[in-house]
């Protein structure tokens, strides 16, 4: 034996030892641990099959789609198709899933590899989890291949997937496939992250319009009837945004500055009331091009309002779906708002354009920041590009970071960052806490590090991930490397990972020509809780007597509980603002001194209205949790906002001073009401008589707005004069034949939300048969809104049964009448809710168990109330109607109710005895 064998030999005899005693070390560590494995896996086996399964598994990757959609019997509603798609096999496996629900599968082949041998398949339904499994004779090998899937389907009424819509009597059918609705039009892997390239072929009627997200490629009559139209090939996206209608269609036409052809569609006969929307787009389309330094990349872009639509708009690729008030301005009938709505919506939708269908999230989860809310935020930069008198800006203050802090203080709120473990789950977080606080926290890193690095990393990003799919992490690399700040993704966690947001305590002392600030953070709850648990990273500006509109200084609190500044260089003259144009999201607690100091800058408007926004804003959330006398808000609206004339800042003063009339809808003293009203009207009478009720010459982009919003206020407040001129006006415009150009748009609302308050069975017929007359869905609303107005119990009846006459009323808007009948008035309000108890289930059946229209009927009728035992109906409510996409919604509306009945006995005493004396 040679050295080397003896020594290799002695070598293995050891390593047998060492053999022996490893096995016998694992088989006693298994023993030790075999009970705690198998708790792990007994705990782990729900959270696999609720989480995972409904993600389709990772093995197959679908590249392309030919299908082919065969509508010609659209008017049976019904149609059948075909689908191929590549795929590649990246495992052995013996079936294929994909996602697939409500069809009816005909046929199953598969091919291996362009081979010409084809295996056919048998297919087992998974309505659970709306998926197909594909089975076949034999093992499929790892390569390419192809599935060849033949289906039937019913063109639905549910709003998603392949629905019909009719306008007149016009059929049409269209798409709505986010957030997971693809499936119930052609099979396909319904996932953000499969994304593939579609050619679609379509089949329609000949004398219908037929639009797809890609140009027509060729077209050929296929009988007297039909054309089949072939549209090129899609770039590689998400099925999500796949997207087809049909139906009866004007359009207008443009080319934007980088040649894409733009064309709005409308209604057949309306094709001006499309211009807007067109001019506005050719313009947003090349800012946006140039802002994220990469163009538009189809040679078209459809934009078309579709007569049934569920949601506001849905941006699919190519082919942009909107709610016709979403799309449409008549130059005769659209307010002021109407045009401003559609500028940022068409400006949301384009901004998907980049963001969300060249860039996807991997997954729902990053759908807080990647899409919505993104777009939500950069909304308001393309329209103040593109329209700067409209001010744009400074309304966000009040439309959007004011409508998410309000629930946001709830106890039921959740973190903008959550999981979702399916795609129904998508729904139940789209609130305005997601869209308004997303939004909101991008407007405050935008401001954080300024615009330029901000456009250099988000351009970044995109370039790096077009075609592809991207996590949240990803953009805050691309932002922290072009601001050069590591600590980015740190802060904003604490903004986006946590609930809520926070209050700070501030306090100041004179240190000779300095000022020691001491700010304490704890979190903001609404009911006036104390919550110490949470800590945030807040970025400060502050802005000073001297120089009210620049950021005098900028403190860091870096998530202490409590932190000490010294501010050099402030006289005991000079007062101090912190949150400089209302960019942080947190509330201000100033001592009594502090926010006294404030109220000159506030009167002689040498703050930002921004900033008197902020500041009465904090105060009346202040007072609502308790920590500030309503009286001190009040008092404080008196003094120092009589004399305001912004737009923004009134939205938000309406908007509470209608909360608290809502409150004392339940007023315990009999006078508390009363009192209120006159009070309102008082502190509204003097910008009600500088803007009247007609346009003034050159009057600002806002003051048709603003002079809406006194109008109808007043007219809601019983005020005399409003009400005698609306009645004027109202009929004089009967006598004139309901001739529209005697009233302008923008008052419209007002005159006949006014006439209808303490109208009668004339003024109800009246109101009506314009209602049915109407041309524009924006008019219709207007109407509706007021049959819903009026005091009188008959008259609310009438108003109930014709918000449900389904001839009448589309599916998508009941929920606006319901909500104006419930918002009326306490009675109003307790009909709905009665109304809501004995219909449930017809409701669920309208829009279907996990629809949005859900929410807010649960949100915006019982969340009215103030009593325990209306409370504990809510409950019951929930007890024999479960739902657990419903859950968060009561818990919030019982929170709420809760909220209102503390307000009510906390403060009503006090500001009865404050009105009482005036
Ligand atoms: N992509 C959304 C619509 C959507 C979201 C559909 C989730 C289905 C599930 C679209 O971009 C959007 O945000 N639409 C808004 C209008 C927008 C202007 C805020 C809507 O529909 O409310
Ligand atoms: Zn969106």
């Amino acid at each position: 034996m040679k050295k080397l064998d003896r020594k290799l030999f002695g070598d293995v005899c050891c390593w047998f030892k060492t053999f022996i005693s490893i096995i016998v070390f694992l088989l006693a560590v298994a023993v030790a641990v075999f009970p705690f494995f198998i708790y792990y896996l007994t705990r782990s086996i729900p959270k696999l099959s609720s989480e995972l399964t409904h993600r389709l598994p990772t093995t197959i990757i679908p590249s392309n789609y030919r299908l082919y959609i065969d509508s010609s019997q659209l008017e049976q509603f019904v149609f059948h198709g075909t689908v191929d798609i590549d795929i590649q096999i990246n495992k052995i496996v013996n079936e294929i899933i994909l996602n697939s629900f409500d069809l009816n599968i005909t046929g199953v082949r598969y091919q291996q590899n362009d081979t010409d041998l084809f295996s056919y398949g048998t297919v087992e339904y998974d309505n659970v989890y709306e998926q197909i499994r594909l089975k076949f004779s034999h093992r499929i090998n790892i390569g390419h291949g192809r599935v060849y899937l033949s289906f039937k389907g019913r063109i639905n009424d549910q709003l998603h997937g392949f629905y019909r819509t009719k306008n007149h009597e016009h059929i049409g059918a269209c798409t709505q496939f986010e957030a997971a609705y693809a499936r119930r039009a052609f099979p396909c892997f319904d996932e953000p992250s499969f994304k593939a390239n579609f050619s679609i072929t379509i089949r329609a009627p000949k004398h219908l319009t037929t639009l797809c997200n890609m140009p027509i490629k060729s077209k050929h009559a296929d009988d007297n009837n039909t054309y089949t139209y072939e549209f090129d090939s899609t770039p590689i996206m998400s099925t999500y945004l796949v997207a087809y209608v049909i139906g009866h269609y004007d359009y207008v036409e443009t080319r934007d500055s980088d040649n894409v052809l733009i064309r709005v569609y409308t209604p057949i006969g309306k094709k001006e009331q499309g211009l807007f929307a067109l001019t506005t787009a050719a313009k947003i389309l090349p800012f946006y091009a140039e802002y994220f330094g990469i163009k538009y990349p189809l040679s078209k872009l459809d934009m078309i309002a579709i007569a049934d639509f569920g949601s506001g708009a849905m941006e699919n690729w190519g082919l942009i779906t909107y709610r016709e008030t979403y799309l449409l301005v008549d130059t005769h009938i659209s307010t002021q708002k109407t045009r401003q709505e559609v500028a940022l919506v068409v400006a949301h939708e384009l901004a998907h354009q980049w963001f969300g269908n060249l860039v996807t999230m991997e997954w729902w989860n990053d759908l807080w920041l990647n899409e919505d809310n993104f777009a939500s935020w950069i909304e308001f930069l393309a329209v103040d590009h593109v329209y700067p008198e409209y001010d744009i800006w400074t309304q966000f203050v009040s439309d959007t970071l004011a409508t998410c802090m309000i629930p946001d203080a709830l106890q039921s709120s959740h973190p903008i960052e959550v999981s979702i473990r399916k795609p129904s789950e998508i729904d139940e977080i789209f609130d305005d806490i997601t869209y308004g606080k997303g939004s909101s926290v991008i407007r405050l890193l935008h401001a954080y590090i300024g615009n330029e690095a901000f456009r250099r990393g988000l351009s970044n990003y995109l370039a790096e991930y077009a075609y592809k799919n991207t996590i949240t992490d990803n953009l805050w690399f691309h932002l922290s490397k072009a601001s050069n700040r590591t600590h980015l993704s740190d802060v904003l966690s604490t903004w986006t990972k946590q609930i809520g947001y926070p209050l700070l305590m501030v306090n100041q002392e004179q240190r000779g020509n300095d000022r020691l600030l001491t700010i304490e953070q704890t979190r903001f709850l609404a009911d006036g809780t104390r919550d110490d648990s949470l800590k945030w990273k807040i970025p400060i500006n502050i802005c000073t007597k001297s120089s009210p509109n620049s950021s005098v200084f900028q403190l860091y609190l870096n998530g202490e509980k409590k932190q000490e500044f010294l501010l050099k260089q402030v006289p005991d003259t000079e007062w101090i603002k912190l949150n400089l144009f209302s960019v942080g999201i947190y509330r201000v607690h100033y001592p009594q001194s502090m926010l006294e100091a404030l109220t000159p800058g506030i009167q002689n408007h040498t703050l930002s209205p921004q900033d008197r926004f902020n500041i009465q804003t904090d105060v009346y959330a202040l007072a609502r949790a308790g920590h500030l006398g309503y009286v001190d808000y009040l008092k404080l609206l008196r003094y120092a906002y009589k004399y305001e004339d912004n737009l923004t800042v009134w939205k938000s003063i309406i908007r509470q001073l209608t909360e608290l009339s809502s409150i004392f809808e339940y007023a315990q003293l009999n006078n508390t009401k009363i009192l209120y009203q006159s009070y309102v009207c008082d502190l509204l009478s003097n910008i009600y008589n500088k803007i009247g009720w007609d346009a003034l010459p050159n009057e600002d982009s806002q003051i048709p707005m603003l002079r809406s919003l006194i109008l109808i206020y007043m007219g809601i407040n019983a005020y005399d004069q409003t009400r005698i001129e609306a009645h004027k006006r109202f009929e004089n415009f009967s006598m004139q034949n309901n001739d529209y150009h005697l009233i302008n748009p923008n008052i419209r609302a007002a005159i006949y939300l006014t006439v209808a308050k303490t109208g009668n069975q004339q003024t109800f017929d009246q109101l009506k048969s314009l209602y049915l007359k109407a041309d524009t869905q924006e008019e219709r609303i207007r109407l509706l809104t007021a049959l819903c107005r009026f005091d009188d119990e008959y008259f609310q009846r009438q108003a109930l049964i014709f918000i449900w006459n389904t001839t009448a009323v589309r599916k998508q808007d009941h929920l606006t009448g319901f909500a104006s009948l419930a918002q009326h008035n306490r009675q109003g309000c307790e009909m709905c809710w009665t109304y809501m108890q004995n219909n449930w289930n017809k409701i669920e059946s309208i829009y279907g168990r996990h629809d949005s229209h859900l929410v807010h009927f649960i949100e915006t009728v019982p969340g009215l109330f103030i009593s325990k035992e209306r409370a504990e109906e809510v409950q019951k409510f929930y007890t024999n109607y479960p739902n657990p996409y419903l859950e968060r919604s009561v818990k919030k509306v019982l929170e709420q109710i809760r909220i209102r009945r503390l307000v009510l006995e906390r403060h009503e005493l006090s500001i009865n005895e404050f009105l009482n004396v005036q």
